[in-house]
């Protein structure tokens, strides 16, 4: 399986979180807002490293079928290295594993081996030095606005120092590094997530859970790109 291209690193990104979406009808719901759709936000939890379980390797596999979106698969597991191959042949482009798990720098590379694009996720409640020694080593860093585990939570203001923080970073070492948000992104907290330096926006309830999800997500697409 070849990898779907990213885009060019930095540019403004729409990650919609199928994890809002009706499972029953996942394919159409993909479908139906691809025209707004950059990356496709894959959220996988272990009920493990979070207190919840979603989905894995098939469902990305399915959707492969109806999609040829860039991948983003949020790996919220203990043992994200057992999966990377399996992850890779059903067809994610990236994965991204969480700073908390430890063992960063060999998972990364392994990560790296197996032909991903590779990201590093880190809580709300770590701190950028936490992740900084890792920037010439990813293509993706995600920063929490909540904490993981469920959609649907309230963007914690808070995390806007780290956002301002690392975009400073990632410029002055000039490393091409992609800066996402994750958590309560809606038409309020999205500019704010941008004014901060995020140029990748993952929103799943203010799209999924809305009547007119493709209206949703072109809306949401606006009033980033004023911010
Ligand atoms: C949280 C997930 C998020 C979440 C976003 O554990 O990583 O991707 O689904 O959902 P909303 O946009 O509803 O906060
Ligand atoms: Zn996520």
């Amino acid at each position: 399986m070849t990898s779907i291209d990213a885009g060019p690193t930095g540019r403004l990104r729409l990650a919609p979180s199928i994890l809002a979406a009706d499972f029953g009808s996942l394919a159409e719901q993909v479908r139906a807002i691809d025209d707004e759709t950059d990356w496709l936000h894959v959220d996988v939890m272990d009920g493990h490293f979070v207190p919840n379980v979603s989905i894995g390797p098939p469902v990305v596999t399915s959707l492969r079928r109806y999609s040829d979106r860039f991948f983003d698969c949020h790996l919220m597991m203990t043992e994200p290295g057992r999966y990377f191959e399996a992850f890779k042949a059903a067809g994610a482009d990236g994965c991204t594993i969480h700073v908390e798990i430890g063992d960063t720098a060999a998972l990364l590379t392994e990560a790296r081996a197996v032909g991903l694009r590779v990201g590093l996720a880190a809580n709300p409640d770590s701190p950028f030095a936490t992740v900084a020694p890792f920037l010439g080593q990813i293509d993706l860093l995600l920063l929490m606005t909540v904490f993981p585990g469920f959609g649907g939570q309230s963007f914690i203001g808070e995390v806007m120092g780290k956002v301002t923080e690392a975009r400073r970073e990632i410029d002055v070492q000039g490393v091409a590094v992609d800066l996402e948000v994750d958590g309560g992104i809606d038409e309020r907290t999205a500019p704010v997530a941008v004014a901060a330096g995020a140029n990748v926006l993952v929103a799943g309830s203010a799209i999924f859970s809305r009547p007119d999800p493709l209206a949703a997500a072109r809306s949401l697409r606006r009033v980033a790109m004023k911010a």
